[in-house]
């Protein structure tokens, strides 16, 4: 099993191009009259009294200024089903693990990653840097352990949904919150799936995934709830390994291990090609997709695709 997680540490060798966008704020007069408020407020309004994600604060210390801040905010932006159908969606499209797979699978990839990371970073930078000055509201889907909060923070004022449904990924991911330096009330974790996020339309500046499309169930689907939720010019920063070229050794590989790796690495998918589905996603304003050449070792998830989509 650790074999296979460990496939997860790749290295990209390549540069992506400039990629500035420019995002444009077009919410609706609610959105605009509370843009100033902060962030926990924003936060504490879009999750009912009762939800399982309001409970499940954060444990990080943000708790209680999150509880104090008032619920009857105006501004309402955000969508969220009721507790019990919320969990639902996310048992319908995630698949269900005992928590001690849960428990191992966040661990894995707290520790298992750090070389990856390390060797991605540049690359990450740069793909990070189209957020500068124009995200305020950021939603990372499957964000994991949180390796890509860091990347944040050189927007002062960011607030971070980060969305996941192991909900065991969310110590980790409020501990790279506070070590990147994330404003406590700056972030907020949220158990919840790509294929029916818990927010509403056109409320968000950025959506972010890294190595995530590869798990979802719907592909389509998820890329469809980010386009919604994306305000009218709002960008889309993606990350994925991606399947080996048709009839190539490699593919052949991944093919005969693709089931294996569901198994063991939470549904993740060798064979995607996830570079299509997001070509196909028909982002408005226009997506760049480069791939990335891949040299060390996981082999089996070599391909990458990286890039940015604008709605
Ligand atoms: C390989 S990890 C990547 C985590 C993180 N983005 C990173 O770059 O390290 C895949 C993540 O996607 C999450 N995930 C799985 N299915 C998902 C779904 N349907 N919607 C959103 N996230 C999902 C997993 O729980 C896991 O945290």
């Amino acid at each position: 099993m650790m074999m296979m997680m460990m496939m997860m540490m790749t290295q990209v060798q390549s540069t992506p191009s400039s990629l500035v966008s420019s995002l444009t704020y077009t919410p609706r007069l609610a959105i605009r009259a509370s843009r100033d408020h902060v962030c926990a407020d924003t936060l504490k309004s879009h999750i009912p009294s009762g939800s399982s994600s309001s409970r499940s604060l954060c444990s990080c210390g943000r708790k209680h200024f999150l509880e104090a801040a008032s619920p009857k905010m105006p501004f309402v932006p955000i969508y969220y089903p009721n507790a019990s159908r919320s969990k639902d969606v996310s048992e319908t499209f995630h698949p269900q693990r005992p928590d001690w797979y849960k428990e191992l699978f966040a661990w894995f990839l707290s520790t298992g990653m750090r070389s990856y990371e390390a060797e991605i970073a540049d690359y990450k930078k740069k793909l990070f840097d189209n957020l500068t000055g124009k995200a305020e509201k950021v939603l990372e889907i499957g964000v994991g352990t949180g390796p890509n909060l860091k990347y944040y923070v050189s927007n002062e004022n960011v607030c971070v949904f980060g969305m996941d449904p192991n909900h065991k990924m969310e110590k980790y991911a409020c501990e790279s919150a506070k070590e990147a330096g994330l404003k406590p009330e700056n972030f907020r974790f949220i158990q919840g799936v790509g294929e029916a996020i818990p927010l509403d339309d056109d409320s968000v500046d950025a959506v972010v995934a890294t190595l995530v499309l590869c798990s979802v169930s719907d592909v389509t689907q998820t890329l469809n709830e980010i386009k919604r939720v994306l305000k009218p010019g709002g960008i889309f920063i993606f990350i994925e390994h991606v399947a080996a070229e048709d009839g190539s050794f490699f593919r052949n590989i991944q093919n005969v291990l693709d089931p294996l790796q569901q198994v063991v690495a939470d549904g993740c998918h060798l064979t995607r090609n996830t570079g299509l589905y997001i070509s196909a996603a028909g982002f408005g304003g226009g997506t760049e997709i480069n791939t990335a050449a891949i040299y060390s070792f996981p082999w089996i998830i070599r391909p990458h695709v990286y890039g940015v989509a604008y709605k």
